[in-house]
């Protein structure tokens, strides 16, 4: 249920996956030093999307050595159902799966409820934005993919935001995320469509001044939030 007192925040939350992921932990306490708000783990499993990253044993390791950071993984996979108690087990906070994949999502949004986490629905950009109709009460977050998954550094599908101006309408005190081509040249059509949560992977990771990219991302979601 969305409660209506809910206040908007705009969070930033960097994807390691184009990072030196042999210095995991190193480049995520960067990014945490720099001002993430939150880190998008993505978890790939070769079969929904054609990639491969990492599963919850590292997931657990990242989290042994940092214990406050709110971690989101980001469920590529074929069968998110089976990895909602491992991932639970390895301290992550919100578990985003794909609705694609998948037969009964407001079960999985119960059982990831059930094991302690918040839970994220994922939509491919092809995957129509008022199925979430059916689950939206379900969750409390909802990511609209800006590029197909797999892999970062693509090009940014701005034909992806009328979804997110459709969300925001429709759940003014939705958490909506973009994931995606994401950075300082694409942040101010995703502000203004309505999104809060800001997925950003290339340019953080290969930003010079990294703070700088980040606090920018921010200030432009706040620009927005604060005009109503
Ligand atoms: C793509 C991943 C994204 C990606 C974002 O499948 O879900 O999180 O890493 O990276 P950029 O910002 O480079 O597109
Ligand atoms: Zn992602």
């Amino acid at each position: 249920m969305i409660k209506m007192d809910k206040k908007l925040t705009a969070k930033i939350g960097p994807s390691i996956l184009n990072a030196d992921l042999s210095r995991l932990y190193e480049e995520s306490q960067r990014l945490i030093n720099n001002g993430a708000d939150y880190l998008h783990l993505d978890v790939m499993d070769g079969h929904f999307v054609p990639n491969l990253t990492f599963g919850h044993p590292l997931v657990k390791c990242l989290r042994n050595k940092i214990k406050d950071t709110f971690f989101e993984t980001h469920m590529m996979v074929s069968d998110p159902e089976k990895w909602i108690e491992s991932m639970a087990d390895s301290g992550v906070n919100q578990y985003t799966f794909h609705i694609e994949p998948v037969s009964d999502v407001p079960s999985i949004c119960r059982k990831v409820k059930e094991a302690g986490m918040t839970v994220g629905v994922a939509l491919k950009p092809g995957t129509p934005v008022d199925v979430v109709v059916d689950y939206v009460d379900l969750a409390d977050m909802v990511l609209v993919m800006t590029v197909e998954p797999g892999f970062g550094g693509q090009k940014f599908m701005d034909t992806m935001l009328h979804k997110v101006q459709w969300l925001r309408k429709n759940f003014p005190t939705l958490d909506i995320e973009v994931d995606g081509g994401v950075g300082p040249n694409t942040i101010e059509c995703c502000a203004k469509a309505g999104a809060n949560m800001i997925v950003s992977g290339t340019a953080i990771i290969g930003a010079a001044d990294q703070a700088k990219v980040i606090k920018s991302l921010r200030d432009s979601v706040n620009s927005v939030l604060h005009q109503s």
